[in-house]
C-alpha cells in the first residue's frame, strides 16, 4: 500500500485481533419525533430556538414514549424502540415466540468475529472475514460504508458503544491532510476506509486510511462524508443520546462535509458532480456526473444534518445553506430524474434543439438515445429515479441503491415512493430474480461494455457491479417496504435471501440475470452482507427501528406540477 499515510496512534492494550464483544445493556432507545419536526419555511423564517432541542432527554422521553405508543406501528418513525436485555442473545431472537431463524444466530457470531478493535475498543467492522481467498486485496480494512449496515444492527441490539467510537475514530481521521500525488483534497473529505495495525512487539495499534489515493482508480468517496452524517443521526436517533452529536467535534466534522459538497462554482444545477466511481460502485461504470446514489445520499446527508447542526453562529449559515438546497435538489430530482410510463412517452416525443426558458426538454435530451430496453422494462404501474441526467444524457438504468435511499429521505414523494415499490412488484424477475438485489438494471454488454467500464473483467455483464445481486442491499429494500407499508415484499425477498445465503457462506455479490450464481470474485463472509440481513430481519421483527434510518416526508417540499409535453408548446 504505498503512498498511505500511517499514524502511531497509542499503547496497544492487550488486543490481537476480533475478539468476543458482549452485549451491552442501554437503558433507554428512544426516537426523538421533533428531530424530523422538519418544516422548511418555519427553518428560514424564524429558526427554532436552540433550547428546545436541549431539552432533558428523560423529559422528552416521557412524552415522546406515550406519544409512540399511541400512534402505535401506523407511525413507525415515531414509534418507541424498547431497551433490549443484557443476556448474550441477540434481542431479536428473543422477543419472539416463535424460533428464530437458525440463520440469525450464525450471522451474529459471523459479525461479531469481524470486529476491529482499537486499543482495545470495537472500532469497526472489517469487509470480509475470508479466510479461503487467496487474496486479501482491502477487504480486511473497515469501510465507512460497509460498516453502516453493522453499526445499524448494534444499535438494533442495543449496542451502540461501537457506533459512538468508529464515529469518532473517522472523525479524527477527516482531520488528516489528505494527498493524492501533489494534490491536496478538501478538508471536509472522509475516508473510504481504514485499518488497524497491532503490533504485538511494540504493544502499539496504527492506523491507515484511505481516502482515494490508494484506491482503484484513485476516486475519492464522496458517499462516506454522507453516511457519516446519516450514521450520527441514527446514532442519536436509537440512543437519545444528543450530546455526540453536539460536541465541537462532531458539529465541526458535519460542517466540514457540508462545506464541501454546499460550495458554489460553475454549477447550474444542484445535485452534485461526481467522478465514476465514487460510491458503493468504486469502478468505472459510466456513473460519472450526477449518480443517483450520491443524489440521494446527498439528499439524507442534509436533511440528517438539518437536525443535528445546532442553531449557533456557525450552524445557522450552513442550515440557510442546506434549507435552500433542499428546495432546488427535491424539485430537480422530482422533475428531470423521475420516469413512469408517462414520462418516458413524453421524452420519447421530445422535440430538440429547444433554445430559451420556454424549453420543455431543456438537456436536449435526444429521443433516439432512449435505450430498447426501456420500452419493455417500464410497466403501466410503477416508476424509479433514473441513474443520471446531465447534458443531452439520461441514464435510463435503475439503480437498487438510489432508489432505496431515496424513499427513505422522503426525496420521493409518497406517490413516487409506491410507484418505485410498484416497480419492485412489475419487474421481480428482473430486479430480485433468485437473489435480493440486482445492483442495477440492465447490465451492459459488448461494446458499450467496452466503452463505458473501459473494459474491466470484474464488471463484466450480469456481474458485480454491472447487473450483479448484492445481498447487503436487502435491508434498504427491507427498510423501503416497511416504510411504504408493503412488508410483504420484504418478506419474499428475505425468504429468498435465507434460502441460500448461509449455506453460501455470506457471498459479497452473486452473478448472472436471475442472480443465481456465488459472484464470480465474490469473497465469502463478506460483512455487509451478514449485517444487512441481520438488519432487514430486525427491522421487520420491530418496524420501530425503521425511525434511525428514515425521514418523514417533509409538507413543506410540495410535489412537482407535472409538466407538459414538448409538443403541446
Ligand atoms: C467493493 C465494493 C465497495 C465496498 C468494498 C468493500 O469495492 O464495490 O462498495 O465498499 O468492496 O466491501
Amino acid at each position: 500500500m504505498d503512498g498511505v499515510k500511517v499514524i502511531l496512534d497509542g499503547l496497544k492494550g492487550g488486543m490481537d485481533g476480533p475478539k468476543e464483544f458482549g452485549l451491552k445493556n442501554v437503558s433507554s432507545q428512544c426516537s426523538i419525533s421533533e428531530m424530523d419536526d422538519f418544516d422548511l419555511s418555519k427553518l428560514l423564517d424564524k429558526p427554532r430556538l436552540n433550547i428546545e432541542r436541549q431539552r432533558s432527554f428523560d423529559e422528552r422521553s416521557l412524552s415522546e414514549l406515550s406519544i409512540g405508543l399511541a400512534r402505535g406501528l401506523d407511525n413507525y418513525e415515531s414509534a418507541y424502540s424498547p431497551g433490549r436485555s443484557a443476556l448474550d442473545t441477540p434481542a431479536s431472537s428473543t422477543r419472539n415466540s416463535f424460533e428464530p431463524h437458525p440463520m440469525v444466530a450464525d450471522a451474529w457470531e459471523a459479525l461479531r468475529r469481524s470486529l476491529v478493535f482499537f486499543r482495545g475498543q470495537p472500532v469497526g467492522t472489517i469487509a470480509a472475514y475470508d479466510h479461503a481467498s487467496e487474496e486479501v486485496l482491502n477487504y480486511d480494512q473497515v469501510f465507512v460504508r460497509d460498516f453502516v449496515p453493522s453499526a445499524l444492527a448494534f444499535l438494533m441490539n442495543g449496542e451502540p458503544d461501537i457506533v459512538k467510537n468508529f464515529l469518532l475514530k473517522t472523525l479524527q481521521l477527516q482531520g488528516w491532510e489528505k494527498r493524492i500525488d501533489r494534490f491536496k483534497l478538501g478538508e471536509g473529505a472522509m475516508p473510504a476506509s481504514f485499518k488497524v495495525l497491532h503490533d504485538p512487539v511494540r504493544k502499539t495499534d496504527t492506523i491507515i486510511a484511505d481516502f482515494g489515493e490508494s484506491a482503484i482508480g484513485r476516486v475519492a468517496p464522496v458517499d462516506s462524508g454522507f453516511w457519516w452524517i446519516i450514521l450520527l443521526r441514527a446514532y442519536t436517533k436509537s440512543t437519545g443520546d444528543l450530546s455526540l452529536a453536539e460536541t465541537p467535534e462532531c458539529q465541526k466534522g458535519m460542517r466540514l462535509i457540508l462545506a464541501l459538497c454546499l460550495s458554489e462554482g460553475f454549477d447550474t444545477f444542484p445535485t452534485l458532480l461526481c467522478a465514476d466511481g465514487c460510491s458503493m460502485i468504486d469502478r468505472r461504470m459510466g456513473i460519472y456526473g450526477y449518480p443517483i446514489e450520491i443524489q440521494a445520499l446527498f439528499f439524507m446527508a442534509l436533511r440528517s444534518a438539518l437536525v443535528l447542526l445546532k442553531h449557533d453562529t456557525e450552524g445557522k449559515e450552513f442550515i440557510e445553506r442546506i434549507v435552500k438546497r433542499l428546495h432546488a435538489l427535491s424539485y430537480h430530482m422530482r422533475s428531470y430524474f423521475w420516469l413512469d410510463f408517462q414520462q418516458l412517452n413524453d421524452v420519447y416525443r421530445y422535440k430538440t434543439e429547444e433554445y430559451s426558458h420556454t424549453a420543455v426538454n431543456k438537456f436536449n435530451v435526444i429521443p433516439d438515445s432512449i435505450p430498447e430496453w426501456v420500452f419493455d422494462f417500464m410497466p403501466t404501474r410503477g416508476g424509479y429515479f433514473i441513474g443520471n441526467v446531465s447534458p443531452a444524457r439520461m441514464d435510463f438504468r435503475w439503480f437498487a441503491l438510489g432508489n432505496c435511499v431515496a424513499i427513505l429521505s422522503s426525496l420521493a414523494t409518497p406517490e413516487q415512493a409506491s410507484a418505485i415499490m410498484d416497480l419492485f412488484e412489475e419487474r421481480w424477475e428482473e430486479l430480485v430474480g433468485e437473489m435480493p438485489l440486482k445492483i442495477c438494471y440492465p447490465a451492459i454488454e459488448s461494446h458499450e461494455w467496452r466503452i463505458v467500464t473501459g473494459c474491466d473483467p470484474k464488471n463484466t455483464r450480469w456481474s458485480y457491479h454491472n447487473g450483479g445481486s448484492w445481498p447487503v442491499l436487502l435491508w434498504m429494500l427491507t427498510a423501503a417496504c416497511i416504510k411504504t407499508g408493503r412488508p410483504q415484499i420484504a418478506r419474499r425477498a428475505i425468504d429468498l435471501a435465507e434460502s441460500r445465503l448461509l449455506k453460501d457462506s455470506w457471498p459479497e455479490y452473486y452473478d448472472g440475470k436471475l442472480g443465481r450464481y456465488i459472484g464470480k470474485q465474490a469473497r465469502k463472509y463478506q460483512t455487509w452482507s451478514i449485517a444487512g440481513y441481520l438488519v432487514a430481519k430486525m427491522m421487520l421483527e420491530d418496524p420501530s427501528h425503521l425511525g434511525m434510518i428514515s425521514l418523514e416526508e417533509d409538507k413543506q417540499m410540495k410535489p412537482v406540477i407535472k409538466r407538459s409535453s414538448s409538443w403541446t408548446c
